[in-house]
């Protein structure tokens, strides 16, 4: 997997002189390994590019979302309305009219995409976009896709434009189009399907014990008892065709949740060619795990399935329009739960942190957005045996603005998971070819973009003092940075009803959609007084660290990497392996209702 490697991406902050001149916006040396350039694309051939502008007052948004979302402030929990988020998000009328004068003189016709105006899409050819933003678009392709991606190693911004645009796509943005490479996608290999056996009871004796919701209901005592409140949905987002069925939640319910109405059911959107097809054998693993332990934990809420463009779509644009999606719903989810996510430095710098705003501006409006940390330890998905102790973070994962979960393994105590002894071969599932990639989990660091955000700061500062000052990763990661996971949950020996049979799954991605229907059930309850929804999670959870279990063992090395090699490990309080801990129900109930 030598497609995951750190790039280098360098943000000019030259100066134009002249009306005319082009201020150099981001350029990387070379094309990320495992690509091939096939030379540049013909003028003629017509781009659809999106422009993120600038919005005209991010940081206030972010300032009123962390007063809003820290208990004891003035206005906790005041969740905003969308036209009170959009005059933080909007683009200044400066931008507007810079953008628009620019346009209008170049004979581009912008359409605006996104709710808020901040992201446009322009259609121009390729000799007008090398022209206009000095770049030289190229096809490159990869041996893992089937068609060439479309892409420059440097982009520009007229002068005029510069502080005005934030972000263009694609441009230097070098990420898959498939996104199977998550980290997140992963399954036992068949020859331990035959310990998918249900168990009598959640035995926490025995450390190969699988589990069920019953299990993780006895674990971290979530109640049983249905949810009663309907306006308190919790969305599962799907991509690459990873398509949920009905008829295998109903016959997961029915075998694991049979207190439950058998006829439970998803209500499912569909953005950006996305499909959702029922019938036999083409359940999604990952689609299939995560509505199923949304089900099965959030008793009686309602589900929302939202599937994200195709097999081929751009993974960076997909989870945009999941973003404008919800930006532009009137009525929204309180819950969102995603098993996807890519390396950090895939997506880049601008585009990253562009996404992450929108999560932050969909946040303050009361979503609790939940992201799997990712199954590669500190190497996000990179974990080939050669380079063993590279850092890298896995977005949306990094952005401060979601709660992001890691995983556990065993009982009394609890450990960050690994799959070392466990399960030993692990593979994607991908409909063409189900190549073989090996993971480990617990994936969890520090993020290269995004700093760390106020309610993060002294949870790491007492992780980092555990660091020995021999520690050999010490300079391979931004100690000033925001870092994850928050919170984790069990992630291995996940039974699941796949394609009609009862199968084993493992990963942040168990963890993630379990977590989720916790918060969705004290949503419930808080519905239920009166109360507003927990919304952005992340001042409540670490303001609460004695509402977790803490994991105080583990080592995020690598599956194929030895235990020797560099990481992180887990100690007792906050730690980038298992956050805060795994959640007792009761105890982050009671201080929700507080
Ligand atoms: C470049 O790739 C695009 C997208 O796959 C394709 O439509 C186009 O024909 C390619 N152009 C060249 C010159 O290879
Ligand atoms: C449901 O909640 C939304 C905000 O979360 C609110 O705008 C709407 O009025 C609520 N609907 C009902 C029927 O309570
Ligand atoms: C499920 O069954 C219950 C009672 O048997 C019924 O009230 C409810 O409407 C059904 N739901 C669906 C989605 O069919
Ligand atoms: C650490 O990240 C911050 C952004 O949060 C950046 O300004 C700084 O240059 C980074 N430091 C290193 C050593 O990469
Ligand atoms: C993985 O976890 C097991 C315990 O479940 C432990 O024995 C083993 O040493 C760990 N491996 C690594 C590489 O940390």
């Amino acid at each position: 997997m030598a497609f995951f490697c750190l790039l280098t991406l360098v943000v000019s902050s030259v100066v134009a002189t002249s009306p005319s001149s082009l201020v150099l916006h981001e350029h990387r040396a070379h094309a990320p390994p495992g690509f091939t350039s096939h030379g540049r694309v013909s003028d003629s051939h017509m781009l659809t590019l999106r422009f993120g502008l600038a919005s005209n007052n991010v940081a206030a948004l972010q300032d009123k979302l962390l007063s809003i979302s820290s208990p004891g402030s003035r206005d906790f929990r005041q969740w905003l309305s969308q036209d009170e988020v959009k005059a933080f998000m909007a683009p200044s009328p400066e931008t507007i009219n810079a953008f628009n004068t620019f346009a209008s003189a170049n004979g581009l016709k912008p359409a605006i995409v996104s709710p808020y105006g901040d992201w446009l899409s322009v259609s121009l050819s390729v000799s007008k976009a090398n022209k206009l933003f000095g770049a030289t678009y190229t096809n490159f392709t990869h041996p893992d896709f089937p068609a060439p991606i479309t892409r420059t190693l440097s982009i520009s911004l007229p002068a005029e434009l510069a502080g005005h645009v934030d972000v263009i796509h694609p441009s230097t943005a070098f990420t898959a189009p498939i996104v199977r490479r998550a980290p997140s996608i992963s399954r036992s290999a068949p020859e331990h399907k035959r310990d998918a056996t249900p168990p009598a009871d959640c035995d926490t004796s025995d450390p190969k014990n699988n589990i069920t919701p019953a299990c993780l209901q006895k674990l971290y005592n979530i109640p049983t008892t249905p949810a009663t409140h309907k306006n308190n949905t919790l969305l599962v987002t799907g991509y690459v065709e990873e398509w949920a069925e009905v008829d295998d939640l109903q016959a997961f319910l029915a075998q694991f949740r049979p207190d439950l109405p058998s006829n439970k059911t998803f209500v499912t959107t569909l953005l950006d060619g996305g499909s959702n097809p029922q019938g036999p054998g083409i359940a999604g693993f990952e689609a299939t795990l995560d509505v199923q332990y949304a089900a099965g934990i959030a008793s009686g809420v309602p589900l929302q399935f939202l599937s994200v463009g195709t097999f081929l779509s751009d993974f960076p644009t997909s989870v945009l329009d999941t973003t404008t999606f919800l930006a532009s719903a009137a009525q929204l989810p309180t819950v969102v739960t995603s098993s996807y996510g890519l390396n950090e430095d895939f997506f880049g710098a601008s585009l990253a942190t562009k996404i992450c705003d929108a999560f932050a501006g969909i946040s303050a409006r009361g979503v609790s957005f939940l992201f799997s940390s990712g199954d590669g330890g500190v190497n996000g998905g990179h974990d080939n045996g050669d380079d063993c102790g590279l850092f890298l973070a896995s977005f949306p994962a990094s952005c401060p603005w979601v709660t992001t979960v890691g995983a556990t393994i065993g009982f009394n105590p609890e450990l960050a998971a690994n799959f070392t002894g466990d399960s030993a071969i692990i593979f994607i599932l991908h409909p063409n070819s189900p190549a073989h990639h090996k993971y480990h989990l617990a994936g969890g660091g520090f993020s290269s973009i995004f700093p760390a955000p106020s309610y993060q700061t002294s949870a790491i500062s007492n992780f980092l003092k555990t660091i020995p000052p021999s520690f050999p990763g010490s300079g391979k990661f931004n100690t000033t940075n925001r870092a994850f996971p928050d919170v984790s949950l069990q992630g291995v020996s996940f039974l699941i009803n796949f394609r009609g049979e009862i199968e084993q799954a493992l990963g942040t991605s168990a963890s993630t959609p379990s977590v989720a229907g916790m918060v969705v059930l004290i949503n419930d309850r808080l519905i239920g007084e009166g109360k507003p929804v927990l919304g952005f999670l992340n001042p409540f959870l670490y303001a609460n660290e004695g509402a977790f279990n803490d994991v105080v063992k583990g080592h995020n090395s690598g599956f194929e990497c030895p235990a020797s090699s560099v990481a992180f490990d887990a100690v007792p309080g906050w730690d980038p392996l298992s956050g805060l801990g795994t959640p007792n129900f009761p105890d982050l109930l009671a201080a929700a209702l507080a």
